[in-house]
């Protein structure tokens, strides 16, 4: 580990306790492990009633006639609700930065307001029923009839036509150093080839479920969701009641990777159902339901082309891609984001392209561009070392940048040759053959590969209080998400070394709309953005703590200096002594001692959103904020089936400080693991003829399991970005990226077939 110059503008980083870097374990495992954790679908109601789908059956078109009768026969069947009998919904809103809230529309179509379908799958009819099993039945027997109109489904075919990307204030969606295409035509040796990957699906373990509880006009939902104030925000819209009356529950979440981020088809449709049936309804998708209704991640075609002079210095860097939108919903993938920052060409163009298509909308999936951007870009890369006949960690450092290529910006803490270093060492790679095909153990033909990781760090306003109660205890309160990796124990960490107590006394509470609002958990945004609120949080109330012992007689801290106090051993501790919290409280007859940081509503909230937002922006100018690292790995290739077998992984990263060693090595084992399945078997079938996913659920749609994935070893440099909150630039994301790329290299190298189209099969092989 080594240390970082402190800049006078830095935030502070709160990590000089014994909690922040250690292994501490999750403070949910118990009642996750002991089956005591509710999940959003396991909450009682008395009266609940179950609902279920009609998915539609053709890509464009209207709806005919639509026959509830034999559904509603069935014995137990409370209602049918189809476009001619269902409540309107208010329309959404139109996208605004000023409120994020109105980007979380999954689609822009108003379920069940009109005739219309948008997409092989929209929701044709809602069923509620006594029973999820009367439910499914009945929706199986409501019939619909169409009439079609023209659709375009396919990307492969509808690829040419894309256009140019709209510009947006996190994604220009292109960018241009020189003259790159000349540069490439005169280089002295130089690659230029097409990338493609299919659509993916983030499956989840808990499957997509909403609980929707109306009372006159209040609405309480379970929703396991990665963003529970801008949802409750947008049912507060849609059902057109005050925001004050709905609150969003999600204590738990069972994964999400993206596909919670949005408000979909079935949320809505849920709390419809709800105030239709005057009872409690719940909806579990099925598999097939959250690939129907669900988006998942972008296809792609992504050229990449490198010129580089005779010694490996790149003179030209292009990257471009096509990837689908829905045309009634989903956003630009970023795939090319990443190439801009990567290597220290002279000229440069990064552009993406995009479709709209008549398919369930895109939506964001674990490092959206990244993940699918450094496939192509860290292929290519390859493919040249290849060319140029020069180690491909070594091609990388020749042309590794010390300010953004494009616009000359600071990296605030590029460690590259840090993380590769680290990596080549503990992986072993020094003396690795040049030439492919050159290792061979018995039938399996043996590779290995490198690929760089690379995701942006970003921040998010959070909202958190912290109270210190008569008896030492610590209460931190923050709507934030914990679906699996970790989120509160995090922040447990870091309010007791902030505040110097055992963080057995700390306590988070989280997942709930009624406590403060903090952002969606997304962008591996989570841990710096509450980190940062937290942490202010928890200065004020120390500066309170010791104020309240400074104006009393008998205290040992009287007269001492902010400066001069320190937070530990359950309290504040100046030179001349100490006292506990719980001392200082009881001496001033106080119950407890408070301290909020952010406003959830009126013209201080608002305020704080635009101070937010312009320091964003003025950061965005100032530095280049990322999470980066190296990925290495072995394969083993059957030489006569063509099977691949990934045998070894060492994953080297630079995620800033790491506040738990052991979640943080989770969550990029984690990503990793996405990463074997996106390189080597997951891929969503799109039939091109009518638009519909022909492999919804995980019998044909494979995500890797455990034979499938090695031992991986994660190595962290543990090293604060001096301008992000707590030194943190995010784990969740960057662990996935150059997996795909990493893998195909190490294929590349152990048989001497390069393959550009993901996934890797057998077929490619033989
Ligand atoms: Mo993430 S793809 O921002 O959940």
């Amino acid at each position: 580990m080594t240390t970082a110059p402190a800049r006078p503008d830095a935030p502070p980083t709160g990590t000089s306790g014994p909690y922040v870097g250690a292994p501490v374990d999750r403070v949910d495992g118990v009642v996750k492990t002991t089956g005591a954790a509710r999940f959003a679908a396991e909450h009682p109601y008395p009266g609940l009633a179950h609902a279920a789908l009609v998915h539609a059956t053709i890509p464009r078109g209207r709806v005919t006639w639509i026959d509830s009768a034999a559904a509603l026969a069935v014995d137990g069947v409370l209602a049918v609700i189809t476009h001619e009998n269902a409540p309107a919904m208010r329309p959404v809103k139109t996208q605004s930065v000023l409120d994020l809230s109105t980007l979380v529309p999954g689609s822009t179509v108003n379920h069940l307001a009109s005739d219309e379908v948008h997409w092989d799958g929209q929701p044709v009819a809602v069923v509620v029923a006594e029973s999820r099993q009367i439910a499914l039945h009945a929706a199986s027997l409501v019939r619909a009839t169409y009439r079609e109109l023209p659709s375009t489904v396919d990307f492969a075919t509808e690829k040419r036509n894309a256009l140019p990307q709209k510009k947006s204030v996190v994604d220009p969606g292109r960018a241009a150093k020189g003259d790159a295409e000349a540069a490439l035509s005169t280089a002295a040796v130089a690659v230029d080839h097409l990338y493609t990957t299919p659509v993916h699906h983030h499956n989840a373990l808990e499957l997509h479920t909403t609980t929707a509880v109306w009372d006159g006009d209040r609405l309480t939902v379970h929703e396991p969701t990665q963003g529970i104030d801008w949802t409750r925000k947008h049912l507060a819209h849609r059902f057109g009641v005050p925001v004050e009356n709905v609150r969003v529950i999600a204590p738990f979440v069972g994964g999400a990777f993206g596909g919670k981020w949005h408000v979909w088809a079935g949320t809505l449709l849920t709390v419809l159902a709800a105030r239709v049936v005057g009872r409690p309804v719940r909806l579990v998708l099925t598999r097939e339901g959250v690939y129907r209704t669900v988006g998942g991640r972008s296809p792609s075609e992504q050229r990449v082309a490198l010129g580089a002079d005779a010694d490996g210095t790149l003179t030209a860097l292009i990257h471009t891609s096509v990837t689908q939108v829905g045309r009634v919903g989903g956003g630009p993938e970023p795939a090319t984001g990443l190439s801009r920052y990567a290597y220290a060409a002279e000229n440069v163009l990064v552009e993406q392209k995009q479709i709209a298509l008549d398919l369930v909308p895109n939506t964001y999936m674990r490092a959206p561009g990244e993940a699918i951007g450094s496939f192509a870009l860290e292929s290519a890369i390859d493919e040249l070392a290849h060319e140029l006949g020069v180690d491909p960690i070594e091609l990388r450092m020749r042309n590794e940048p010390e300010r953004d290529p494009i616009d000359g910006r600071r990296f605030s803490h590029r460690k590259l040759r840090e993380v590769y270093a680290l990596g080549a060492e503990r992986f072993g790679w020094a003396g690795r053959s040049l030439r492919p095909r050159s290792t061979r153990d018995g039938r399996w033909l043996v590779g290995t590969g490198v690929a760089t990781a690379f995701h942006p760090a970003n921040l998010f306003p959070a909202n958190v209080t912290v109270r210190i109660s008569a008896d030492g205890g610590v209460l931190v309160r923050c709507g934030l998400h914990e679906m699996g990796m970790g989120a509160a124990t995090a922040q447990a960490q870091i309010a007791a070394d902030a505040l110097g107590v055992p963080i057995e006394s700390v306590r988070v509470e989280h997942g709930d709309s009624t406590l403060p609002a903090a952002p969606a958990a997304s962008g591996s945004t989570q841990t710096a953005s509450i980190a940062s609120s937290l942490l202010a949080a928890c200065e004020k109330l120390k500066r309170s703590a010791l104020a309240l012992a400074r104006g009393s007689a008998d205290s040992p801290l009287r007269g001492a200096k902010p400066a001069e106090v320190q937070a530990r051993d359950g309290g504040l501790h100046a030179a001349r002594g100490g006292e506990t919290y719980a001392a200082i409280l009881a001496r001033a007859g106080r119950s407890s001692l408070d301290a909020a940081v952010g406003a959830e509503r009126g013209f201080a909230a608002v305020a704080g959103q635009v101070r937010f937002m312009s320091k964003f922006l003025l950061d965005r100018r100032r530095w280049v904020r990322a999470a980066s690292g190296a990925q290495f790995c072995e394969v083993r290739v059957d030489a006569h089936t063509g099977e691949v077998r990934v045998t070894r992984w060492v994953g080297a990263f630079d995620v800033g400080t790491v506040i738990n060693a052991k979640t943080v090595a989770s969550q990029l084992r984690g990503g990793i693991v996405m990463g074997i399945g996106m390189a080597l078997s997951e891929a969503t079938v799109v039939d091109p003829r009518t638009g519909r996913i022909v492999n919804p659920g995980l019998a044909e749609y494979h995500v890797p399991v455990h034979a499938d994935v090695p031992p991986i070893e994660i190595h962290c440099l543990g090293d604060p970005d001096p301008t992000m909150p707590a030194g943190v630039l995010g784990a969740g994301e960057v662990g996935i990226t150059g997996v795909a790329a990493a893998i195909a290299n190490a294929v590349h190298h152990a048989t001497g077939r390069r393959v550009r189209d993901l996934p890797v099969t057998l077929d490619d092989l033989l």
